[in-house]
């Protein structure tokens, strides 16, 4: 256990004797079985794979690990990426925790406050980009290939390969591919790494089956659903609002090979799904994280055919990520007291039992 996914999964990983086999306890997330949502959308199994337990809270760790490992293995110095928020706290962390300067290229005032803390706290520069994360990436990747800094976005081959483990621990605690995976779709660096990760997984035998992909996009920030380019797109997911993915292909491939689908949800839909998955299932995720439960629970009212069949949703990162969102949509009004025990029995609507001992 913790024993990181450099170490667990070496042997499909481009590991060599002279990488650093670095770990911060990434992967091994919990996947738990739906309590309500399962049989009111008549699915056969319902299971949420709880990547926001990962280090730094969501699953781009499992990608970073490998990405800064190689950086070091290669005598890089530094590393830099663009990011919606969790990308940058993820290279904060392990560029601090490896002695590697960092700098985070994020959209100024689109990255929710938990993820801006989280790279403040670790000590990474932090260039706040007049612009929408295309931007961005744009800059990340020019400055990379001009300087001697190592790109750290799902660009970089290393982060892919490290995300796709997480395919494989889905198919090592179910024994098998579900029937179906749905995934939030952004930069599509995640939905293409799961798909590799099952291919592979199908490829060596570990599984009999792969599962249709089902990719999820924010109706404003939605170019793979559309066939184009988003100039300014615009989302309450801020993890995924992005209007050009760099991934756009794998994403494509993934869904066409699997026999998937990439579908848009709406903000509603997904504010919907947040709150379902807090109140009902007791699972606090990040907005974009519930595009994937959103897109399930569309499915179903189309009434795609779930009955008998295994389903696994992503939540690709923590509630805790985004508390300005969770105050605003979840908020429900505080009861006040001075701090008299009869007082808050009465609140409560508890029965009189006498006076405190
Ligand atoms: N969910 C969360 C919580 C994310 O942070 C992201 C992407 C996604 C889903 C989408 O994954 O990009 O691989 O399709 N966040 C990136 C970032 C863009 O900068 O943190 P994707």
């Amino acid at each position: 256990m913790g024993q990181g996914v450099l170490l667990r999964y070496r042997q499909y990983l481009p590991v060599t004797e002279r990488t650093p086999l670095i770990s911060m306890g990434e992967g091994e997330t919990p996947l738990v079985r739906s309590s309500h949502l399962e049989g009111e959308l008549g699915c056969g199994e319902l299971y949420f794979k709880l990547e926001g337990c990962n280090p730094t809270g969501s699953f781009k760790d499992r990608g970073m690990v490998v990405a800064v490992a190689k950086a070091l293995e290669e005598g890089s110095r530094a590393i830099m990426c663009a990011s919606t928020g969790n990308t940058s706290a993820s290279a904060a962390a392990y560029g601090a925790r490896t002695g590697l300067d960092t700098v985070v290229l994020v959209p100024q005032g689109d990255v929710a406050q938990g993820k801006l803390a989280q790279a403040i706290a670790y000590g990474a520069r932090i260039i706040a980009v007049r612009g929408t994360f295309d931007r961005a990436l744009v800059l990340a990747r020019e400055l990379t290939a001009r300087h001697d800094i190592t790109l750290v976005n799902s660009v970089n081959p290393y982060r892919i390969q490290g995300q796709k483990t997480a395919a494989f621990e889905v198919v090592d605690v179910l024994g098998d591919a579900p029937d179906y995976l749905c995934i939030p779709v952004g930069n599509a660096g995640n939905i293409t790494a799961y798909w590799m990760g099952f291919c592979e997984y199908f490829e060596n035998g570990h599984a009999g089956r792969r599962p249709r992909m089902m990719g999820f996009q924010a109706e404003g920030a939605a170019p793979i659903v559309r066939g184009e380019v988003v100039k300014a797109p615009s989302t309450v997911a801020s993890a995924i609002r992005i209007g050009n993915p760099a991934s756009w292909q794998g994403a494509i491939r993934a869904r066409d090979e699997s026999g998937g689908i990439i579908l848009a949800v709406s903000d509603e839909e997904i504010l919907q799904a947040y709150t379902a998955l807090a109140r009902r299932e007791g699972i606090f995720c990040e907005p974009a994280s519930a595009a994937s439960v959103a897109g399930l629970i569309k499915l179903a009212s189309q009434g795609e055919p779930l009955k008998g069949k295994r389903v696994v949703c992503v939540i690709t990162g923590t509630g805790l990520k985004d508390p300005e969102l969770a105050a605003r949509r979840l908020q429900q009004p505080f009861q006040e007291s001075s701090g008299d025990l009869e007082e808050v029995e009465k609140l409560l609507g508890l029965e009189y039992v006498g006076k405190p001992t």
